[in-house]
């Protein structure tokens, strides 16, 4: 029996990795800490809120106190998911990915140094550290750090204080740095959900500049199982990239999702690029193949199909969060609110 703190656990991918892993692990057990920012949504784990193995803490990874605490009460890994994660709003304002991603992860190593009885701390990070690449080649795990928004430097900062905290303290961490995540529970503001859920309501899809930037696609289900393998057998002071295989141009993306819906191409709206937009990102994950087993399970069409049929299925987990805040920030992103774009 294990015993893991997942933080950020009400979010997109966090929800996706306690909800595998008590399936995975019938004996272990799970804490959840999440602060329940707008991308939190304690929906997402409505199926396993009265599981005695799983408990809830509402609170923040910046609270030394209520992480000490969890901590002590027994843990054997972190998983630590918590994070400010969309590039657009670190572009509007960075101050909580400073905050959060940054001061947060100093506090969550702190107190796992300080407890001093850990497995393994994994760093939940992204590929989006390496910064950008031309047509040619793919970010190895030595691969120069080169983040280009705010987001990607604050998720930079936070390895390099992993790293850190391995070469001083020797505290048993590994940073993962995974590609773009698709699949159920993820908030409608990233590319897919937005666009998915835009469709069905017959609404702009704001697709930034040419659409040929290439994002690498994973299915959240086969990232969740490369962090179960980081944990369980992850060497620690190690960094794994973890990636799809599935590079796809945004307007490549932007066709599955109209031809799966049957909307009309009609819908595209280019919109005004993202400052330093990374033109394309794809990941060398041999060495988490070679050295973990890792091996994604999930095919890329069929995936986009069943995600595409979650949303349907789900309109009531997205039309609640698609009000109040989101509007307000839809304004602000895209200069008017998404059926007046
Ligand atoms: P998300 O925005 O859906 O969820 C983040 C969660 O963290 C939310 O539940 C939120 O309430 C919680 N949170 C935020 N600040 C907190 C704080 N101070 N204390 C406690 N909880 C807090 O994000 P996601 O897409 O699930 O991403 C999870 C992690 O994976 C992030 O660290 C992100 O950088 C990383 N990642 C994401 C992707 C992707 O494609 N989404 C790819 C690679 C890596
Ligand atoms: P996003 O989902 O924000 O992930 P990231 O920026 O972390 O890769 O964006 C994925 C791609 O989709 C990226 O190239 C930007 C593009 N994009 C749009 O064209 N329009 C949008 O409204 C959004 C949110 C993203």
């Amino acid at each position: 029996m294990a015993r893991w703190l997942v933080t950020g656990g009400c979010g997109f991918i966090g929800s996706n990795f306690i909800l595998g892993l008590l399936l995975k692990r019938r004996e272990d057990r799970v804490v959840n800490l999440d602060s329940l920012t707008y991308a939190g949504n304690p929906e997402n784990l409505a199926s396993i809120e009265k599981d005695p193995r799983y408990k809830f803490v509402h609170g923040d990874i910046r609270d030394t106190d209520t992480v000490a605490r969890i901590l002590g009460e027994g843990v054997d890994y972190v998983v630590n998911f918590a994070a400010e994660s969309h590039v657009d709003r670190s572009i509007l304002d960075s101050g909580p990915f400073i905050a959060t991603n940054v001061q947060g992860v100093q506090v969550m190593l702190d107190a796992a140094r300080k407890h001093g009885k850990l497995s393994k701390f994994v760093q939940v990070s992204t590929d989006e550290v390496y910064g950008s690449l031309g047509p040619e080649g793919r970010f190895t795990e030595t691969s120069p750090l080169a983040p280009n928004s705010p987001y990607s430097a604050s998720k930079a900062a936070a390895d390099l204080l992993v790293r850190s905290y391995f070469k001083t303290f020797g505290l048993p961490a590994v940073v993962t740095r995974c590609s773009n995540n698709y699949g159920p529970y993820q908030f409608p503001e990233k590319l897919i959900p937005l666009f998915v859920t835009n469709a069905m309501q017959d609404l702009p899809l704001p697709l930034y500049g040419d659409g040929k930037n290439v994002r690498d696609w994973i299915h959240v289900s086969d990232h969740c199982s490369a962090l179960m393998l980081a944990a369980e057998k992850g060497v620690p002071g190690e960094v794994y990239n973890i990636g799809g295989g599935n590079e796809r141009t945004n307007i490549e993306i932007t066709g599955m999702i109209l031809r799966a819906l049957r909307k009309p191409e009609s819908l595209i709206k280019p919109v005004k690029d993202r400052p330093a937009h990374d033109r394309r990102y794809a990941i060398d994950d041999s060495k988490i193949r070679a050295s973990l087993g890792m091996k994604p399970q999930v095919d890329f069409e069929q995936g986009i199909s069943e995600t595409v049929r979650w949303y349907a299925g789900n309109r009531k987990w997205w039309e609640r969060v698609k009000t109040g805040e989101y509007r307000e920030y839809y304004r602000k992103q895209y200069g008017s609110e998404p059926d007046r774009l």
